[in-house]
């Protein structure tokens, strides 16, 4: 288990995350009438949801279904063919570079993958995001202390010297949760945070979700194939397919669904039209 330290929490860190502006509970983000194809494919043909203030919900879905699309929508990187993306009261779909650039800065997106510099240590890579936002604003000390605090945060003291290389899997997304911490974001994107993990490692980052989460009461979406994850961290679900939210909803809806989709994803059951013994029957 990794301990969060207070000490890093109440100082620093947790400054500007949290509830700030607002009660927590009320619509933060709402994705109402979303449309977005690439080419010939659709990808999303009417996408509605509604991510609370202070809460963690998860969304899920096949693969290729929109799950990363979505959070770069979020964050401007993908825009949006039709319909609004309200952060906060404002349309990120109208907005322009200089304003997404604000939302940016309160908008962290936890890579799928750690996506680490190779050839930066620990502290350049999870002071990247500082750099790049706060180059005029904080000094080397200021930077230092905070790479210093994000890394406590995630239960990785003391090793701003090593290098990607010398990392566990494990650690790189550990690394990588640091530098978006060290960003003070008021929203968190995970995308895929324990993919390719072992089971320790697994349990570790969930416990961190659940623990930033409580410390700094911050929104997160956290994109997850594994239930496991999806069941510790979430106060809330939700499952993607064909284009839309096929249910969105509490844990206990999600484990008493009727819906064939949801019920098939979550427990894992693979439809009748690829079972291979029937396959293999019929052939
Ligand atoms: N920039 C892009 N240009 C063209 N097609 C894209 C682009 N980004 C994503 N796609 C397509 O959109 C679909 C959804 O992609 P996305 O990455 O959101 O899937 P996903 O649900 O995150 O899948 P996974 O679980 O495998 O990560 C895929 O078919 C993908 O190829
Ligand atoms: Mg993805």
């Amino acid at each position: 288990m990794v301990n969060l330290p207070r000490r890093a929490i109440l100082r620093g860190v947790g400054e500007r995350a949290g509830t700030a502006g607002g009660k927590s509970g009320e619509t933060l983000i709402r994705f109402d009438g979303v449309r977005k194809s690439f080419g010939a494919k659709v990808i999303y043909s009417g996408l509605n949801l509604e991510i609370r203030r202070g809460e963690t919900l998860t969304v899920m879905g096949p693969s290729g279904s929109g799950k990363s699309v979505m959070l770069k929508m979020l964050i401007g990187l993908i825009h949006a063919d039709a319909g609004e993306i309200i952060f906060d009261g404002q349309d990120l779909v109208t907005m322009n570079d200089e304003q997404l650039t604000h939302v940016r800065r309160r908008i962290a997106y936890l890579f799928q993958g750690a996506a680490l510099f190779d050839s930066l240590n620990v502290a350049e890579n999870v002071a990247y995001g500082l750099r790049e936002q706060f180059w005029n604003t904080m000094s080397n000390e200021e930077i230092g202390a905070r790479v210093e605090q994000s890394l406590e945060l995630v239960g990785l003291p003391g090793i701003q010297e090593m290098r990607p290389s010398d990392l566990s899997g494990g650690m790189k997304k550990r690394v990588g949760l640091a530098r978006t911490l060290a960003l003070q974001p008021e929203v968190i994107l995970y995308d895929e945070p324990t993919t390719g993990l072992d089971p320790i490692n697994t349990g570790r980052i969930n416990h961190l979700i659940v623990g930033i989460q409580r410390a700094l009461k911050l929104t997160s979406i956290v994109i997850t194939h594994d239930m496991g994850t999806a069941f510790t961290v979430s106060d809330r679900l939700a499952m993607i397919g064909r284009g839309r939210i096929l249910l969105v909803g509490t844990k206990e809806e999600f484990r008493e669904s009727q819906n064939p989709a949801v019920h098939n994803f979550i427990n894992g059951i693979a439809p009748p039209s690829e079972d291979v013994a029937s396959l293999l029957s019929s052939s």
